[in-house]
């Protein structure tokens, strides 16, 4: 656990930080399908809501290692997430040490979402990839995508 002083100072370098950080958000940098936005304290701290990639990180690590081990709730939005904690090796910064993972210096990696955008998870797995069965004999040319909307049945 971090002392008290220790814990007013990386607030302060936060701070200062996040001036830089502000100054050099020109990427343009938006939510993509399956992302989680988190915005309980950004908007209001001055930086842009931290854009959380699920797919990326699913691909890699078992449920278990973040919603069982690390302690994340299943929930957007659901946890108490602030860089003193993070800092301090939980939640994100179990991995995002420098070691595992890159540190937590990169500040645009994760604070990445427009600025305004609501906590949520941006388009849902369900809305996405779960269509009717394609019409048999009608599929010719007919591609998968998860980037178009399935289309609906609309029971004729
Ligand atoms: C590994 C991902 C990650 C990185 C890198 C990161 N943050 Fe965060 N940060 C978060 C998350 C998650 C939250 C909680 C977001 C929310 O609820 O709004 C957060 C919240 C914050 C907050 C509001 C809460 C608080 O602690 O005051 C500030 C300010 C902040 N970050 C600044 C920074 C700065 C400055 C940097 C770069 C030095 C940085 N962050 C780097 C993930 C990250
Ligand atoms: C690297 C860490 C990590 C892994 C691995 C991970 N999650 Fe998550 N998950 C998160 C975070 C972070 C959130 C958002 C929490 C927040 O906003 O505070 C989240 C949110 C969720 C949510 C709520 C949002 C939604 O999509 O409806 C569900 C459900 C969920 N995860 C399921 C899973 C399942 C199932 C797996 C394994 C296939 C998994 N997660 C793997 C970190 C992870
Ligand atoms: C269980 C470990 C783990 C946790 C927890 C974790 N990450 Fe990551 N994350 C990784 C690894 C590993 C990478 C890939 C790093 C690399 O490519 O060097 C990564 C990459 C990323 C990327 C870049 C994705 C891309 O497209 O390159 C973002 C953004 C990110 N993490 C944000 C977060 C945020 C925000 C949190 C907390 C809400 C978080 N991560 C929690 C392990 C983790």
């Amino acid at each position: 656990m971090l002392g008290s002083t220790l814990a007013r100072w990386l607030a302060a370098a936060l701070s200062a930080l996040a001036v830089l950080a502000l100054a050099s958000a020109a990427r343009t940098a938006s939510a993509e399908y399956g992302d989680v936005v988190i915005n309980n304290y950004s908007d209001a701290a001055g930086m842009r809501p931290v854009v959380f990639p699920h797919w990326f990180h699913r691909i890699r690590f078992r449920c278990k290692v973040c919603h069982a081990d690390l302690g994340f709730e299943f929930k957007a939005g659901g946890n108490e997430i602030d860089m003193v904690k993070i800092i301090d090796g939980q939640f994100c910064g179990a991995c995002h040490n420098g070691e595992l993972a890159w540190a937590v210096d990169n500040c645009n990696l994760c604070h990445a979402g427009l600025p305004g955008t609501p906590t949520q998870v941006h388009e849902s797995t369900l809305q996405k990839l779960v269509g009717p069965p394609p019409a048999s004999g009608a599929g010719a040319n007919r591609t998968v995508s998860a980037t178009q909307p399935a289309q609906s049945g609309g029971g004729q």
